[in-house]
């Protein structure tokens, strides 16, 4: 069967992780999560001590001297910095959170991610998620879906996950925090999140069951 390109979008916590994960399992396609790439050029940045949010040519300059690919270990992608794996309690710590849109804003960042992105298209049938994907890195992809829930769903989910959060964190925090993340990763000049003109809108609400159907696509 043809190689086929899957991307999946959406906000902050809207559920595009689960949806992009089964899909990648039921099509037996490579899995790969955008936003953690975004997240380990962010942790790099902060192991730096550099200020995103006003000094992005600092973080520009960064990137010359690390790399950030995805490798194949035992058949599966794995993103690696450098060449150590990339550990998921350093990429989903909340001070990466706070400052990941600032990193994801600057247009060096996303030159530099792009081609590293669009180069996966080479291990065959992939299921590409994150925020320009349908957009930007893959507009030719044989199918694209936007993944979105409510507000305060998305906050209960985000305000469950072990990690992701300052201690003392509440639901109104958490939502205050995607919030502001969403509106940046939205307003921002280069790729912003936006969903495709032909995505399909998936709402990713409580019923969880309803991901588990069966999906032909
Ligand atoms: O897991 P969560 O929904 O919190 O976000 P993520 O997918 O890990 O993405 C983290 C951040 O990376 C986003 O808030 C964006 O700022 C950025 N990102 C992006 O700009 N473009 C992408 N394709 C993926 C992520």
């Amino acid at each position: 069967m043809a190689h086929r390109q899957i991307a999946i979008d959406g906000p902050a916590a809207s559920g595009k992780s689960t949806v992009a994960k089964l899909v990648a399992q039921r099509l037996g396609g490579f899995y790969i999560n955008t936003g953690d790439m975004y997240r380990a050029v962010t942790r790099a940045v902060l192991d730096a001590g550099i200020d995103a949010e006003n000094d992005p040519e600092a973080v520009v300059a960064l990137l010359a001297s690390i790399d950030l690919r995805y490798w194949l270990v035992d058949g599966v992608p794995v993103l690696h910095l450098d060449d150590a794996p990339v550990v998921q309690d350093s990429i989903r710590a909340p001070e990466v959170a706070r400052v990941v849109s600032y990193v994801a804003r600057i247009a060096g960042v996303r030159d530099w991610l792009r081609e590293r992105q669009r180069e996966t298209r080479a291990l065959g049938t992939i299921v590409m998620e994150g925020r320009d994907i349908g957009t930007v890195i893959l507009p030719d992809a044989s199918h694209k879906f936007y993944v979105t829930a409510s507000p305060l769903v998305r906050a209960r989910r985000r305000l469950a996950q072990a990690g992701e959060v300052v201690d003392g964190a509440t639901l109104a925090s958490v939502a205050a925090e995607i919030a502001e993340r969403d509106r940046i990763d939205s307003t921002r000049a280069v790729a912003p999140l936006r969903p495709a003109e032909d995505a399909i809108h998936i709402r990713s609400e409580e019923h969880t069951s309803e991901l588990q159907s069966p999906n032909t696509i």
